[in-house]
């Protein structure tokens, strides 16, 4: 495992990854995707356990483990409450960020942070690379992007990923919201001039434990990188798609932005471009549907 130099001392310690926030989508997903990695030693936690915004907890963790890998997964994710829960937002999404930075700098824990799309403001029609500027619609990017320059002031080192549109077979998404609406209404209006990718929770967590063994090999990432699945799509056609698989008769009606306010903007076009990912990982992107079908089929057999 990896190019470790020999140092002459037989060690026994297991890599330890510790994943914050790891009830959510995300977090669930890689702990799923731990069983093929039995070789590390996988910590998840949840917020009861240790809430990324108490130093103290956080310190006293750091202190009895080594822990080699940090993935935060905790975040504050409701984007149209956060409209109204701005400081709330604001401490998860970025002091507590920051604060877990600065923990991971000072025991040198490689940490790996997860953001959002919603950095971007939607105003560029082509996809969306990571030096491209932000400028947040809705309190929510803003506090992930407060997240983000708290995150690399207290630790440059730290990877950064921005990604689009999450579903999983874990917790509440997209996907497991069309499947219960299409239970229970005859029809329903979805936003149709949106555009973005949406990404399979299992893909993210697959591309994360990625860097993992790339750090492992010596390899260095730091910075902030772009990961979704590949393809552009609406939420109206993702609806549709999800629709046409489980075969419902659910009528679903395209409206625009304007016919379906919601309390937080989100930008008119999202699509993140991959291709430094692709290159840094040596990786091919699989495309939304394909991943989506994945997710359903799953769903279907729990
Ligand atoms: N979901 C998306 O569409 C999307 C899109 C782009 C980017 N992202 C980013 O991707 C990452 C993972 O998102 P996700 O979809 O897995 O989110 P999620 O399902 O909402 O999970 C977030 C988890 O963080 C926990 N948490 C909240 N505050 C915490 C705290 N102070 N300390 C420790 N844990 C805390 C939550 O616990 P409780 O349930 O107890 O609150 C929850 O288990 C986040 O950074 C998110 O911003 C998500």
């Amino acid at each position: 495992m990896g190019n470790k130099q020999y140092t002459g001392e037989i060690s026994n310690h297991k890599i330890t990854i510790l994943i914050t926030g790891a009830n959510g989508q995300l977090g669930s997903e890689i702990r799923q995707l731990s069983h093929n990695y039995s070789f590390y030693n996988f910590l998840f936690t949840s917020r009861d356990v240790l809430p990324i915004e108490n130093s103290d907890v956080l310190n006293q963790f750091f202190e009895k483990q080594k822990i080699d890998y940090c993935i935060n997964c905790a975040a504050y994710t409701a984007v149209d409450k956060a409209e109204t829960e701005r400081e709330k937002a604001f401490h998860i999404n970025g002091d507590a960020a920051g604060n877990l930075a600065k923990v991971c700098f000072n025991h040198q824990s490689k940490l790996i942070h997860i953001s959002t799309d919603y950095v971007y403001d939607g105003t560029k029609h082509l996809p969306l690379k990571e030096e491209d500027p932000v400028a947040p619609l809705n309190i929510y990017g803003l506090s992930k992007l407060k997240g983000e320059e708290l995150v690399q002031g207290h630790y440059p080192g730290a990877l950064i990923i921005r990604t689009s549109w999450v579903y999983s077979v874990y917790g509440n998404n997209f996907v497991k919201t069309m499947l219960r609406l299409f239970k229970e209404m005859e029809s329903l209006n979805v936003v149709n001039d949106q555009l973005g990718c949406p990404t399979n929770g299992a893909n993210l967590a697959g591309v994360i434990m990625k860097f993992i063994e790339g750090f492992e090999n010596n390899n260095s990432y730091s910075g902030i990188v772009n990961y979704c699945n590949s393809g552009i799509t609406t939420w109206f056609d993702f609806a549709l798609t999800i629709k046409e698989f489980v075969n419902s008769s659910c009528v679903i009606h395209p409206v625009s932005t304007e016919q379906y306010p919601t309390p937080a903007k989100r930008p008119k076009y999202s699509v993140l471009d991959t291709s430094k990912i692709k290159t840094m990982l040596h990786i091919e992107i699989p495309d939304w549907k394909e991943s989506l079908y994945k997710c359903l089929l799953t769903l279907q057999e729990i």
